[in-house]
């Protein structure tokens, strides 16, 4: 009889508000190596029942080696500093090593939207890009990678910058399109302001629209006005995340 084989290598897990997925990464081609298994993000979205998610995920491919895994809050040493839009129970933990132990292996934990940007900048819309560039992504909240000469600033946090008074992500992500039934044509206005603003802060060559919305990319980013900055779609999708995410575990797990 002969056993069947465990898959090694580096994995990547992507952990979002309404979905946790994850898949093995072959990281020369920045591409999954096999198609991702999702579960549903369980509500309320404790670090018990996330890691208890998580295992589900990283089990169901049997893997043994480091993971990498991306959390939408602000990360620090491997502690999760901020939760916008998750549990608070997240607040001031030391996540990775909760993941860490969880899985029994190697694991590092990142910003999603640095994940995402790390995966953009080698294998997708940034490669080869100098100076400044931004990786924004839209979904529920808007998460930020700045990168310098191709180094990440990680933790940025741009989607709360002040717009109109309020919270940017508030007014101008694609969970804000959805919750007032905007048109792309006017959630387009509610975008270039908020380029606008990030445009003034930063001034970047260019500038990679990701996340979710980024699939529906023909619908809006022809609408958005011409400015300095390049601004064109990801383009590894809604990869992004778990591909920048194993980047980062082969690179940084301890
Ligand atoms: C969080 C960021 C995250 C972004 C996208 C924001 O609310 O503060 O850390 O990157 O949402 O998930």
């Amino acid at each position: 009889m002969t056993t069947p084989s465990v898959p090694s290598g580096v994995f990547g897990v992507d952990i979002g508000g309404s979905g946790i997925k994850g898949a093995p990464v072959d990281l020369d081609r920045g591409a999954l190596a096999e198609p991702r298994h999702k579960v549903l993000t369980p509500h309320p979205a404790s670090p018990e029942a996330v890691v208890a998610a998580v295992r589900e995920v990283v089990e169901h491919f049997e893997h043994r080696g480091p993971v990498g895994l991306t959390f939408p809050g602000v990360v620090v040493d491997g502690h999760t500093r901020t939760a916008a839009n998750v549990d608070q129970g997240w607040l001031g933990l030391d996540a990775e090593g909760l993941f860490r132990e969880a899985l029994d292996s190697p694991a590092v934990l990142l910003n999603d939207a640095d994940a995402a940007g790390l995966a953009e900048a080698a294998h997708g819309a940034g490669r080869d890009q100098g100076g400044v560039m931004l990786v924004l992504t839209f979904g529920t909240g808007i998460g930020s990678a700045l990168f310098v000469d191709g180094a990440l600033v990680p933790n940025t946090e741009l989607g709360h910058l002040e717009l109109r008074g309020k919270d940017a992500e508030r007014r101008a992500s694609a969970g804000a399109r959805e919750r007032h039934q905007l048109t792309w044509a006017e959630w387009a206005v509610r975008v270039d302001e908020y380029l606008d603003l990030v445009e003034r802060l930063f001034s970047p060559q260019l500038v990679i629209i990701g996340g979710g919305v980024s699939r529906k990319h023909e619908k809006f980013l022809p609408l958005l006005k011409e400015r300095s900055a390049r601004v064109v779609p990801a383009e590894l999708r809604n990869d992004a995340g778990i591909v920048g995410a194993a980047m980062a575990a082969a690179k940084y797990s301890r």
